[in-house]
């Protein structure tokens, strides 16, 4: 599948890499101490910096990532400092490999959005399984807009689903979130924030900056 690929290339040359940098660790920390968590998984946990972090920080770790390069860098990470951790290859759309009911939170920066909504249905219905009641979730998702004058770069499946033309995201969809959206999909949860941040990434050593919508909630009872 060229989007492993593309994202294994990106693994091998950068090793311990952090794509979305680690801007909401000082937030999870305080919210996690507030809501007591123990068990905590990374959804797309890439190289394992917010993992080697939150180990570092007493938490339980678990992550996920279809990279095969992204999980051996994470397992390293954690093993040269001396922690403990759940590393899986596995995709965030197919069955997740864990009972229900066991983890106190689960943190995705910037991942979810990476198939159709059918798909992204199944993944939320699949982290109200594995979360505990009043389980908490702070996902983030892109902010795009589709400007009429770009649509040429797209190929367009309807009005919030496109894969960009270019070759090295040939395969990889991407869903466009709004608020509305966001609330409705995650209709189970009580939502305690839901709001716009500014971010970065690097993409060919230039820093991009993004908008990004970052959603905090619970799981309802
Ligand atoms: C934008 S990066 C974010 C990585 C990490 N969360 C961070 O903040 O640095 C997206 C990550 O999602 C992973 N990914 C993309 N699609 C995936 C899928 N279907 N299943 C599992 N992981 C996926 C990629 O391998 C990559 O590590």
């Amino acid at each position: 599948m060229r989007n492993v690929k593309r994202w294994n290339a990106i693994y091998k040359q950068k090793g311990r890499t952090y794509i979305t940098s680690l801007e909401h660790l000082n937030e999870i920390l305080t919210l996690f101490q507030t809501y007591s968590v123990k068990k905590v998984l990374d959804l797309g946990c890439g190289s394992g910096g917010y993992i080697v972090s939150l180990a570092k920080n007493g938490f339980e770790v678990y992550g996920l990532d279809f990279s095969i390069e992204a999980i051996e860098v994470a397992k390293s990470w954690l093993k040269e400092d001396g922690y403990e951790g759940n590393l899986e290859l596995a995709s965030i759309y197919k069955e997740l490999p864990y009972s229900d009911n066991i983890f106190d939170a689960v943190i995705s920066f910037r991942v979810i959005h990476h198939a159709k909504i059918e798909d992204i249905r199944k993944l939320i219905k699949e982290l109200e399984r594995i979360l505990k009641p009043q389980g908490l979730i702070f996902i983030t998702v892109p902010k795009w807009r589709i400007l009429r004058k770009k649509v040429g770069n797209l190929e367009m499946f309807d009005s919030r689903t496109f894969i960009l033309k270019e070759v090295d995201q040939k395969d990889v969809v991407h869903y466009l979130f709004n608020k509305k959206l966001l609330k409705k999909e995650f209709k189970n949860f009580k939502i305690n924030t839901l709001r716009i941040n500014n971010g970065y990434y690097t993409k060919d050593n230039l820093t991009i900056m993004e908008q990004y919508y970052c959603l905090i909630g619970k799981k309802r009872l």
